[in-house]
């Protein structure tokens, strides 16, 4: 606390990681996933409603559901990843409050009846929890490669359709049920040559200002 790390652990996680497409062929296997999860669990969201929801695609059999939903340049690079991660959120997260944020018992009912600021709350914090798990996934040696490029429609029918078995919740009374995709991410050990050169970001004075 209070002490800064170390320069090759800020190089690994923010100067030297990459955005991979390419990879190798080494798995990633079920309890790296399940640490990358208890590590990015800590990380802060809203009123601590943590309403990010993770789908690590691993058989063939779940990535090929995921492939009509693929923007065409996502495709290959999705079908070679060890595996595919669906952040998604979920509306219903204000259900889980009463354990999450039990000192505030009236925080569920304020989500319950406002439903602008649910969606905005899981959009927000499903978002910035994807993040974490892409700066956990390089804590964990894993390399990153997140999508936008796909029918977000698509996944949603595919694997979260009313009615479809979704995170222990029964979806039958949510027309359109309520678990949503944020965002894809492929994670695995990257290929590094085939990297393109990094592109550049803008200077602190352009992105920031102090007042
Ligand atoms: C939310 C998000 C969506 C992205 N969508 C795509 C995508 O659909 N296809 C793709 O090839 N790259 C995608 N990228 C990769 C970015 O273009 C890449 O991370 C950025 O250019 C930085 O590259 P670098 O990490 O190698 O410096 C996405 C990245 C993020 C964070």
């Amino acid at each position: 606390m209070g002490k800064r790390i170390e320069d090759t652990v800020l190089d690994a996680l923010f100067r030297e990681a990459r955005t991979y497409s390419k990879w190798q062929p080494r798995p990633v296997d079920d309890q790296t996933l399940r640490d990358l999860y208890e590590l990015l669990k800590w990380a802060p969201t809203s009123a601590n409603t943590g309403p990010a929801r993770f789908v690590f695609l691993r058989s063939k059999e779940a990535k090929e559901r995921l492939r009509p939903a693929l923007a065409p340049l996502n495709v290959e690079k999705t079908m070679t990843a060890p595996v595919t991660v669906i952040v998604a959120y979920d509306l219903k997260f204000y259900e889980q409050l009463p354990k999450l944020f039990p000192h505030s018992p009236g925080m569920a009912a304020l989500f319950a009846s406002n439903a602008e600021l649910v969606e905005a709350t899981a959009k927000r914090n499903s978002s910035l929890q994807g993040a974490y798990l892409i700066m956990a996934a390089r804590a964990l040696g894993l390399d990153c490669g997140p999508m936008s490029g796909f029918d977000p429609a698509k996944v949603d029918e595919e694997f979260f359709a009313a009615g479809k078995p979704c995170f222990g919740c029964d979806q039958e009374f949510f027309p359109e049920g309520h678990v949503k995709v944020n965002f894809l991410c492929n994670l695995g050990h990257g290929d590094p040559s085939a990297l393109h050169p990094r592109l550049p970001r803008l200077p602190f004075n352009e992105a920031c200002s102090l007042l």
